[in-house]
């Protein structure tokens, strides 16, 4: 059939709106699969095999002793090699492995070149987290009473650790940090978790 002349705009328009859910749909795809969104993937390897467990749960070390900035601003931060050689000057590892892991550390030291910690988790760049607003709220007396994630109540007040465990899962007793056993938290997970804590789900909280 030939299209009569009425139709033609008619036709341009649904070509123009057919490549433009298929371009919304691979955006999707490639966002999806190339940063996938914060707690889905496994972890990357890491250029040193750093254990939490033998760092935390064994030897007691605050998680703001080496994320130093959690309780201040919007990142976490990963510790510099400086953290490291504060004790790795004196401590030896206690196996063979553990011991050419402290070495690849104090090397880092000695050239100068800092060690580069794969990221676990990060969301979208379009997005704003402020770590310090979070562990404030949830560590504060003051506010009686506080929900997590699936909605459950605190009876006492977190502490620190306590709070990160909120969202990353037990870290303390992870030889490796992955986003799977911590909470995913998607979009969904945030905004539930404003609603029930009485914040604002404005797009623009979130959203630069
Ligand atoms: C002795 C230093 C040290 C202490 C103490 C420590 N961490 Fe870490 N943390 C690291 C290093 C180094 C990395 C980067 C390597 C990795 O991901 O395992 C890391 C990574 C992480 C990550 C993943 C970061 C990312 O890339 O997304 C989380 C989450 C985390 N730590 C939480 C904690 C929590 C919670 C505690 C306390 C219970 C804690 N850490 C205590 C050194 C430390
Ligand atoms: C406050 C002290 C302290 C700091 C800071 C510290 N460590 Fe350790 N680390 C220890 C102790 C204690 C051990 C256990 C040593 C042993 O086995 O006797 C250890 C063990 C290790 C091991 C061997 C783990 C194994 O498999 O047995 C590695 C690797 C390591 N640390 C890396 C790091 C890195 C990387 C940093 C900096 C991000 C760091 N440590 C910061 C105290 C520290
Ligand atoms: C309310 C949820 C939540 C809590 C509580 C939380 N985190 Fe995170 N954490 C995140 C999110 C989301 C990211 C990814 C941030 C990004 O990509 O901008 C992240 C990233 C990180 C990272 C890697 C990137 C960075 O910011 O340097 C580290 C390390 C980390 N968290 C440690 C901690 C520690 C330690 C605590 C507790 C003191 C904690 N987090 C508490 C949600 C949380
Ligand atoms: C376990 C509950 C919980 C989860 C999960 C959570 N938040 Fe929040 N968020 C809060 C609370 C409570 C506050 C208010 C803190 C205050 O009173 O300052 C807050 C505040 C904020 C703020 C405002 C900070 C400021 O000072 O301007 C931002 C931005 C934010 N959250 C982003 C996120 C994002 C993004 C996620 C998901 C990756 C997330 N939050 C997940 C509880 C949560
Ligand atoms: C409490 C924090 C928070 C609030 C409020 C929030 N978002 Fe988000 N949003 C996120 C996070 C975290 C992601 C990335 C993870 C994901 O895709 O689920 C995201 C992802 C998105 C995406 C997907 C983009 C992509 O990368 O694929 C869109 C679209 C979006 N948000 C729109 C909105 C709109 C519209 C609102 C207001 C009605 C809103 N958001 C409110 C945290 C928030």
């Amino acid at each position: 059939m030939k299209p009569s002349p009425k139709m033609i705009p008619l036709m341009v328009a649904g070509g123009v709106v057919t490549v433009i859910i298929g371009f919304v749909i691979v955006v999707l795809l490639i966002s999806w699969f190339s940063n996938p969104p914060f707690g889905l993937g496994n972890a990357p390897p890491q250029p040193v095999a750093f254990p939490h467990t033998i760092h935390v749960a064994e030897n007691n070390i605050q998680c703001e002793f080496c994320h130093r900035n959690v309780t201040k601003g919007a990142a976490a931060t990963v510790p510099a090699v400086e953290t490291c050689l504060f004790c790795h000057k004196e401590i030896d590892g206690g196996t063979v492995t553990a011991q050419a892991e402290i070495e690849k550390v104090r090397t880092a030291f000695e050239t100068d070149t800092p060690i580069n910690w794969e990221r676990v988790h990060r969301l979208p760049d379009h997005v704003r987290f402020i770590h310090e607003a979070h562990i404030r709220y949830f560590t504060d007396e003051d506010i009686p009473v506080k929900y997590g994630i699936n909605g459950e109540e605190f009876g006492t007040t977190p502490d620190v650790a306590q709070t990160c465990t909120i969202c990353h899962g037990d870290v303390a007793n992870k030889t490796v940090v992955q986003p799977k056993t911590g909470q995913s938290l998607k979009m969904g997970t945030c905004v539930d978790c404003h609603r029930l804590n009485s914040v604002s789900t404005d797009c623009t909280v979130c959203h630069k």
